[in-house]
């Protein structure tokens, strides 16, 4: 029988745009036991995501709400240490929806099992987990991309942006990045095989950079960000356009409505589709983007970045840095060895 301390990290204040750190407290317990059909988890790795910020801010998104007090949601990877439930067996590692936190016990049935053959455990979080399945639904179901399209997507080096452009080179696109630094440019042009791609923090004239590089329009657009880059992305649409809309983590730390141009349209006149899609609809068929996933990996037709921040007490600091854009690629925090 597990005993001892679990550290938690619990909200301890709704933030008010940028998250502090001091929105959040570390608070300690016992470690909690497994009911039958239940497993108790070590945490190894926890993932930081930009849907957090819904959930803690006063009138969440799609999502429940997380209160004050209540340990962070979040997606782990970790150990089983005892168990009660003979499909998983202790010292499996699985990976679960198990909180900001050193133990969990979940059922069972809520976690997948993760093989360590296949690749390093943190990529259950990364590319062989909920961002590299969004990339992949959210581009190929929703955008339909064709050989020769050009595909534009933006926080293109982030978890989902730097799938994005790599699916689109598999499916012969031209594939076009917008992201926060000219390092980050260089990541998925020189590193990632993007086409081109333009740091928007530093380009006064996104119409001027967009016609440069995008010169015979763009036919599919991955939104992740929202915002001002959305609003000059949408005027470069070519007829038939497709516009998946994934995220728009530029308005998540803003308390009040965001108020842009008035853009359909544009969707009118180039008969565009735009669709939002949650990587959860797809539930059923993340089997089969996982199998995909896996075997472009293993053939080396995509390549994967890990931001890696170190224990549990260091989690709010690397979820407000992966919000300020401090990452390249998936930020994790690593919890135990
Ligand atoms: N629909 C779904 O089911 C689903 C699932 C997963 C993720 N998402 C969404 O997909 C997007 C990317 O998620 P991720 O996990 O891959 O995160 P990520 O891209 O790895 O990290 C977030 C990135 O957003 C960029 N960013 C922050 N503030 C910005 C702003 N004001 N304007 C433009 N860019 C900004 C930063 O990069 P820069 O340096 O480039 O600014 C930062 O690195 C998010 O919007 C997220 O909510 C949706």
């Amino acid at each position: 029988m597990m005993e001892g301390v679990n550290r938690q990290i619990v909200l301890a204040s709704r933030p008010v745009g940028l998250p502090k750190e001091s929105d959040f407290r570390l608070v300690e317990s016992p470690v909690p036991k497994p009911r039958p059909g239940e497993v108790l988890v070590r945490t190894l790795f926890l993932s930081v995501d930009p849907y957090m910020r819904g959930r803690i801010r006063e009138n969440g998104g799609y999502a429940r709400r997380t209160e004050l007090g209540e340990v962070m949601t979040g997606g782990i990877v970790g150990r089983v240490v005892e168990s009660n439930d003979p499909r998983i067996g202790s010292g499996e590692l699985v990976e679960g929806m198990l909180g900001w936190q050193d133990y969990a016990t979940a059922p069972a049935k809520a976690l997948r099992k993760v093989n360590p053959a296949i690749a390093p455990i943190s990529t259950a979080l990364s590319v062989l987990g909920m961002p590299g399945l969004t990339a992949y639904f959210g581009l190929l179901d929703i955008c339909r991309p064709q050989p020769g399209d050009t595909v534009m997507v933006s926080a293109a080096a982030g978890a989902v942006g730097s799938l994005v452009g790599q699916i689109a080179k598999i499916k012969r696109c031209r594939a076009i990045g917008i992201a926060g630094s000219d390092e980050k440019i260089r990541f998925i042009t020189k590193e990632l095989g993007f086409d081109g791609g333009f740091n928007y923090k530093t380009t006064h004239d996104y119409d001027v950079k967009l016609k440069e590089l995008c010169p015979t329009g763009i036919d599919v657009y991955f939104d992740n960000v929202g915002g001002p880059i959305t609003d000059a992305v949408i005027r470069h649409l070519n007829t038939r356009a497709r516009v998946a809309v994934c995220g728009q983590i530029s308005t998540y730390n803003c308390d009040e409505p965001q108020v842009g141009p008035r853009w359909l349209d544009q969707i009118l006149n180039k008969q565009a589709k735009v669709e939002g899609f949650l990587v959860f609809q797809y539930t059923d068929r993340f089997e089969e983007g996982l199998k995909q996933l896996a075997t472009w990996l293993r053939e080396g037709r995509i390549k994967y970045r890990e931001d890696i921040v170190e224990g549990l007490q260091n989690a709010p600091r690397a979820f407000i840095r992966m919000l300020e854009g401090g990452n390249t690629g998936k930020q994790l925090v690593k919890i135990a060895d």
